[in-house]
């Protein structure tokens, strides 16, 4: 669905995946482990024990150390998001067949976060989750979403629905599609601007009083929702578009999670794969990809955008991890409350992806890290004020 122009000659291969085992061959040798701004942290001198990939038995995220809170909701420090395998948003739909050993390869590996949405598919998300994670259920933490009015398969962002008997529906339709008898994170996709937010939390307390669901998210909310929402029912988790080139939440929702005691769940924490160093300037999507109608990938921002992604492959190199490892281990080291989902359909990806769980960033680095992004203006993120209102 994407065509990525080939580089032309002159210009030098980044860092890439295939270098990824050998950083990791590293990463072992020297005990470089999670960041000491971290909630796991390993104890001085104690590294955690090796973390190669070649037993597929041995979990590349620890159930001891590699594991943060979403207000009192226990989750692995990466989770996975599980989007783009059924959705059609940046690759046609893959089968069941193909996903399912990638959702069960990422439990092996020790993750315990899944992302889905009942708009993804729609539904057909679900369906997948629900079926790779069966045999598993007790083991792991399930998030989905509600909000939107999906009529004959449609939905649009402008057509949101969380009227309480929307919400009541659309949890006894994601429990089946989930195969479960509960959901442990279930957030309001988007705001509703024609049903009040303490409405909304109420109907989620009713169902948390029944045992249908565990905890409270939203998305995209502001400050102030955010308040009023937790004041009825507590919020465990916000989640919200953060990554290097979408710094939007730095402007006071960060803060606001903080204060409240939220978690703070990262959604395209890799740039919808700019991170990873997919693209160039001379990158182009097709028109049902996503990204064709995403600011940050208009042909001039990905120009400019491309000197964020040169800082991330300097400290990625100095780090030996590849950018991708680099920006979800920034997002990791900058608060120990920051669960990054990052996307994938592909195991090789999300082996790569869990790899950041064991890259060092100390305070200092992330000062000089700071630093030399803070001359550059991401092209085609939101404007900072967007975090006042809904989005
Ligand atoms: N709350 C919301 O409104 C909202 C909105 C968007 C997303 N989300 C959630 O957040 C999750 C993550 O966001 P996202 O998938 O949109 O964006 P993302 O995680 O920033 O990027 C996903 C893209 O990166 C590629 N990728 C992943 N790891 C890679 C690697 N190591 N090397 C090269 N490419 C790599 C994936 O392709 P491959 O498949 O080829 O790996 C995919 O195209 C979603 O799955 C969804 O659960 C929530």
């Amino acid at each position: 669905m994407t065509r990525t122009n080939t580089r032309p000659p002159e210009v030098p291969l980044m860092r890439g995946r295939r270098d990824f085992l050998k950083g990791a061959a590293v990463a072992v040798a020297t005990g470089v482990v999670a960041g000491s701004m971290t909630a796991n942290a390993q104890q001085p001198g104690k590294p955690d024990a090796p973390r190669s990939d070649t037993n597929p038995k041995r979990p590349l995220l620890s159930a001891e150390n590699d594991v943060r809170k979403l207000g009192s909701l226990k989750v692995s420090s990466i989770g996975l998001g599980c989007m783009s395998m059924t959705s059609g948003t940046y690759n046609p739909p893959r089968s069941r067949k193909e996903m399912i050993p990638v959702i069960r390869g990422a439990v092996e590996r020790g993750v315990a976060l899944f992302d889905t949405a009942e708009i993804y598919g729609p539904f057909t998300d679900e369906e997948l989750v629900g079926e790779a994670l069966a045999p598993v259920r007790d083991e792991v933490v399930i998030a989905t979403k509600f909000g939107f009015q999906i009529e004959k398969g449609h939905w649009d962002y402008n057509r949101r629905n969380s009227k309480p008997e929307q919400i009541r529906r659309a949890v006894e339709g994601s429990l089946k599609r989930l195969k479960t008898d509960r959901i442990d994170l279930l957030y309001q996709h988007r705001v509703d601007p024609n049903v009040p937010i303490e409405d909304v939390a109420g109907a989620v307390k009713e169902l948390i009083k029944a045992g249908k669901v565990k905890h409270f998210g939203l998305s995209e909310a502001s400050a102030e929702t955010i308040r009023k929402a937790h004041a009825v029912q507590p919020v465990s988790a916000l989640q919200s578009e953060y990554s290097l080139i979408e710094r939007v939440p730095e402007n006071g929702i960060l803060d606001a999670c903080e204060k409240l005691g939220i978690g703070f769940v990262a959604y395209c924490p890799l740039g919808r794969a700019f991170l990873a160093d997919n693209f160039n300037e001379w990158s182009r999507f097709a028109e049902e990809d996503r990204r064709t109608s995403t600011a940050q990938f208009k042909p001039e921002a990905l120009v400019a955008n491309l000197r964020i992604l040169d800082v991330v492959r300097t400290w990625a190199n100095r780090k030996d991890v590849t950018p991708a490892q680099f920006a979800l281990a920034w997002l990791l080291a900058e608060k120990p409350w920051i669960v990054p989902i990052p996307g994938t359909t592909k195991l090789h990806h999300l082996k790569e992806n869990l790899g950041a769980a064991h890259v060092k960033i100390t305070a200092d680095e992330l000062k000089e890290f700071r630093k030399a992004l803070s001359g550059i203006t991401v092209q085609g993120a939101r404007a900072p004020e967007t975090v006042e209102r809904d989005r």
